[in-house]
């Protein structure tokens, strides 16, 4: 197993003066990624439906010394997402950065003949009409501001048929991909870049339990797959996400950026 480098960088303070709104904000890597950006000078809004999660996080922003607030929303309720954007924007200022997280299988099943339409509704819901409101809210905000940066979430699972996630999972995945290049299209002449991350295998709480739960052969064919011969720390995804949030990207917009050692590597 090759040993990981630690990060390198000095303290950054790519974010100062800008307000970050994170869906999924309480989650695994959620919260890794509201404490990335307050530690770069953003004020952060934590959006998640887990109220003791959310406070939780907060609360550690807070001790950060960062101007934070926590919103319990669904992010599939398209008017309190709205309200949510108008919040943040009378309170934190912006918003100048999204980061849509909210999503995952959401506890529905993998296997075609267990799948109901409730699950295929909610995983749909969640990750596409729930990024795609987010997005649509905050744009407004971002123009107004001069400009700003989506990073909207697909995953490997999106990218190429995957054993650990179901179908109705990757349709919502690939979908993502699809909103975030047209959304980029349609917005880039205002200032706003629209890109997504599509992890690879990080193995948050939810998800060690349902890798340990795979048969010994899946979980030799997931770690055999990936070049790198090793499981991520959650903030490889972290950094990747704050490069396409933060200037050094200004560049770059309709991209998805592969974060998983090089199991999905299209020419
Ligand atoms: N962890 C991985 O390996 C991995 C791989 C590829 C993609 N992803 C994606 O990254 C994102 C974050 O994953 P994670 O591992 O941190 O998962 P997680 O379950 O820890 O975090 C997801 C968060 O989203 C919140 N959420 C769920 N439904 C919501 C809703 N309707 N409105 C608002 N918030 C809601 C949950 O409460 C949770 O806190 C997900 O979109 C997931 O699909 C994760």
């Amino acid at each position: 197993m090759t040993q990981t480098f630690p990060s390198p960088s000095p303290a950054r303070r790519r974010f100062e003066g800008r307000t970050a709104v994170v869906t999924g904000g309480a989650g695994g890597i959620g919260r890794e990624v509201c404490t990335a950006f307050a530690a770069e000078g953003a004020s952060v809004a934590v959006v998640d439906v887990q109220q003791a999660a959310v406070d939780e996080t907060v609360a550690s922003l807070k001790e950060m010394g960062t101007p934070s607030r926590g919103f319990v929303v669904d992010v599939r309720d398209a008017s309190a997402v709205e309200a949510l954007m108008a919040a943040v924007h009378e309170e934190l200022g912006g918003p100048h950065v999204l980061v849509t997280l909210a999503g995952g299988s959401l506890g529905t099943p993998r296997d075609l003949p267990d799948i109901k339409p409730d699950d295929v509704d909610l995983v749909v819901d969640v990750n596409v009409k729930g990024t795609f409101y987010c997005c649509q809210a905050a744009v407004p905000y971002m123009v107004e501001a001069g400009g700003g940066a989506i990073v909207t979430t697909s995953s490997i699972g999106g990218r190429q048929p995957s054993p650990v996630t179901g179908v109705p999972y990757a349709t919502s995945k690939a979908a993502v991909v699809g909103m975030t290049k047209r959304l980029a299209r349609e917005v880039g002449g205002q200032g706003v870049r629209v890109n997504a991350i599509a992890p690879g295998l990080f193995l948050t709480g939810r998800l060690q339990g349902m890798y340990d739960a795979m048969p010994e052969a899946e979980r030799r064919e997931v770690l055999d797959a990936i070049p790198l011969d090793r499981f991520p720390e959650i903030r490889e995804a972290v950094d990747p996400i704050l490069f396409l949030a933060s200037d050094e990207a200004s560049y770059i917009t309709g991209v998805v950026l592969d974060v998983n050692g090089g199991r999905f590597m299209p020419l």
